[in-house]
């Protein structure tokens, strides 16, 4: 199935309860949210307090993104936080198949995430046990980047990997996602698209709904 999941990164931080109602009401699936330590990346964002207060005002599925060193000690927190699905950056977990067991015996999906250098070698091993591989098609701290071409053709890759091998994990791409380039994504083979800047910027609510018409 072909979900949009908008990164409130991009969203008021001010009035996110308006932001949530909005891409709810124009159908996006997801909300992703991006958890950065300033460690990582460069950037700070939120933490599991911030996933509670949202919990409740929405019933979307909460893809919370973690950009952030030592992941395993805080995936019990936004779990119980309200979060649906955790993803983990392969770069960030030496004990990656640990950290995968860790999500998936709290019952939540587990998703792998792999920066736009790191190669889909470093999470093979492991594509059988996630529930969802999310591919970075810019370097992870910010939003409002372009996307970098070559990872849409590791998105190509990823999916004939996952066909090869019969397995059916979905695929998610992060990071200057437009209205202009969603179609290649989708080509490639990506059926999770987060985009934040070409949500939050202008029309919420019709942004939404022109991302949906072309999924
Ligand atoms: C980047 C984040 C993204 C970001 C995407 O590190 O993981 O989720 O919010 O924002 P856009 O769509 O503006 O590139
Ligand atoms: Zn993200």
């Amino acid at each position: 199935m072909k979900c949009l999941s908008p990164s409130i990164l991009s969203a008021d931080y001010g009035n996110l309860s308006e932001a949530l109602r909005l891409i709810d009401e124009a159908g996006a699936q997801y909300v992703h949210v991006d958890v950065m330590d300033g460690h990582f990346v460069p950037n700070i964002t939120i933490g599991p307090v911030v996933v509670e207060c949202i919990r409740p005002l929405t019933d979307r599925i909460l893809d919370v993104h973690l950009m952030i060193e030592n992941p395993e000690k805080y995936i019990h927190s936004f779990v119980k936080a309200g979060a649906d699905i955790i993803t983990v950056h392969a770069e960030a977990c030496p004990h990656l198949d640990h950290t995968i067991n860790m999500i998936k015996d709290e019952g939540i999906l587990a998703g792998v995430a792999i920066n736009p250098a790191t190669p889909l070698s470093a999470i093979e091993y492991v594509l059988r046990k996630v529930d969802m591989v999310l591919i970075m098609t810019v370097n992870p701290g910010f939003g409002g980047q372009e996307l970098i071409p070559y990872t849409v053709d590791k998105v190509c890759e990823l999916k004939g990997m996952l066909t090869k091998k019969g397995i059916k994990t979905d695929i998610e791409v992060d990071g200057g996602i437009t209205l202009d380039n969603v179609a290649d994504v989708l080509d490639a083979g990506a059926n999770i698209i987060v985009s934040g800047s070409s949500v939050f910027k202008g029309d919420i609510s019709d942004n939404v709904r022109r991302f949906l018409d072309l999924m």
